[in-house]
């Protein structure tokens, strides 16, 4: 009879052995794996991502403290919403300031490409003590350029339609996604600000947020946070991989060095495995994306149209610019903020779910299953 751990020990014994003639009769291999380049990484200090350790306690702001803190950070909410998106905005927002803001007070900036009505706003400013702003969107940041070839692009929208792609018949959409890649940190309200948070209609914040996420990013000098990670649909994308890496041969001294492109490519930038963070999402910096290589990377992909002759989001967009423009290191997986946006979410696990007081279900919980990415994310830092 075989016991568990005599079998654990034969396959171990077999890893060795193997591992021992693949030393001798392939020099490369031996070279890659040798025990000194082994014991050399495990002794590395950060081979564990940065979020397993948890944030420092003087982040956190016990209950019942004053509803303005000491320490704030130059930020505010971004949410891009239509008048008639106001039951769905109206639910995430009041959740985000039960579980955050009402401690916190930071301003929201709703943004529309047209006017918000006077119940619209009634509506909002009744949910909050803080500032809220209202903008209307300039027509040239939102509408399809006159430059884009209609004709190209109502028959690749056709040609989307027929193939199924989710939004592909949508021009709608498609201005949605090229504003929020290239347009929303521009837009006059937001100048004054330097960190976003970016929230949309429906989506549910399921654990209390004690700390100042936005602090986090300021003191540890990072430029974007995620809570989920995904894999893009090939069909919306074709050619979006061949544009970035036109883009980095032409401008090889805008990617920062020590980038996340493993979290982009499975073998070293030839081709794109579809991983982006899911932009519904975001905390970040608004001056990283205001910045000269992500603005020159921004212009480069919307010259080359594909937010319309495909349907390129603002997710992988803004995924590969903070992949290849910022550290590793500064893009951060904020593992305390429970989050859903259909049919996805983040439920934090363990202490992390306990301390949030969280009501999602810790095994609902989209981290590690096929479809994310957060595995490829980690994998950055071993
Ligand atoms: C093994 O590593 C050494 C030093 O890093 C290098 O010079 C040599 O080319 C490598 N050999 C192979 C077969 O990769
Ligand atoms: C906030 O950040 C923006 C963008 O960096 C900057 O222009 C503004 O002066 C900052 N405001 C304060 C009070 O520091």
């Amino acid at each position: 009879m075989m016991t568990p751990m005599r079998y654990i020990l034969l396959v171990l014994g077999m890893i060795i052995s193997l591992h021992y003639i693949m030393s001798f009769s392939h020099e490369g291999y031996g070279n890659m794996t040798s025990i000194t380049r082994l014991t050399e990484k495990l002794a590395k200090p950060n081979a564990e991502p940065p979020y397993r350790t948890p944030v420092p306690e003087d982040y956190y702001k016990p209950t019942g403290s004053p509803s303005s803190p000491d320490r704030k950070a130059n930020a505010t909410f971004v949410m891009l919403v239509r008048n008639s998106d106001l039951t769905g905005i109206m639910s995430s927002m009041r959740q985000l300031e039960d579980r955050f803001n009402r401690k916190f007070n930071y301003p929201y900036v709703f943004l529309n490409e047209q006017p918000f009505s006077d119940d619209f706003k009634k509506h909002i400013t009744a949910l909050t003590d803080a500032p809220v702003e209202f903008g209307l969107i300039p027509a040239e940041d939102w509408y399809q350029p006159d430059w884009i070839d209609e004709d190209r692009a109502t028959k690749a929208r056709e040609d989307m339609v027929r193939e199924n792609v989710i939004y592909g018949g949508s021009v709608p959409y498609r201005n949605m996604c090229r504003f929020n890649s290239g347009f929303f940190y521009k837009q006059e309200l937001l100048q004054k600000y330097k960190y976003y948070w970016r929230v949309e209609p429906d989506v549910k914040f399921f654990c209390d947020l004690d700390y100042d996420p936005f602090l986090v990013m300021q003191d540890e000098k990072k430029v974007y946070g995620f809570t989920v990670s995904l894999f893009e649909y090939p069909t919306t994308i074709p050619t979006l991989w061949n544009s970035v890496k036109e883009f980095i041969n032409s401008n090889p001294t805008l990617v920062s060095p020590d980038n996340a492109m493993a979290f982009l490519s499975d073998d070293g930038g030839e081709s794109y495995n579809r991983c982006h963070f899911w932009s519904n999402f975001e905390i970040g910096d608004l001056d990283f994306w205001r910045d000269v290589p992500y603005s020159k990377f921004f212009d480069f992909l919307d010259e080359k149209g594909g937010f319309y002759y495909e349907r390129w989001g603002d997710a992988p967009v803004h995924s590969i610019g903070a992949a290849l423009f910022a550290r590793k290191d500064q893009i951060h997986f904020f593992n305390d903020i429970g989050y859903r946006h259909e049919p996805f979410q983040h439920c934090p696990q363990g202490d992390a779910n306990s301390r949030g007081r969280c009501w999602c279900d810790p095994t609902q919980n989209f981290d590690y299953e096929w479809y994310s990415c957060l595995n490829k994310y980690d994998k950055l830092f071993s």
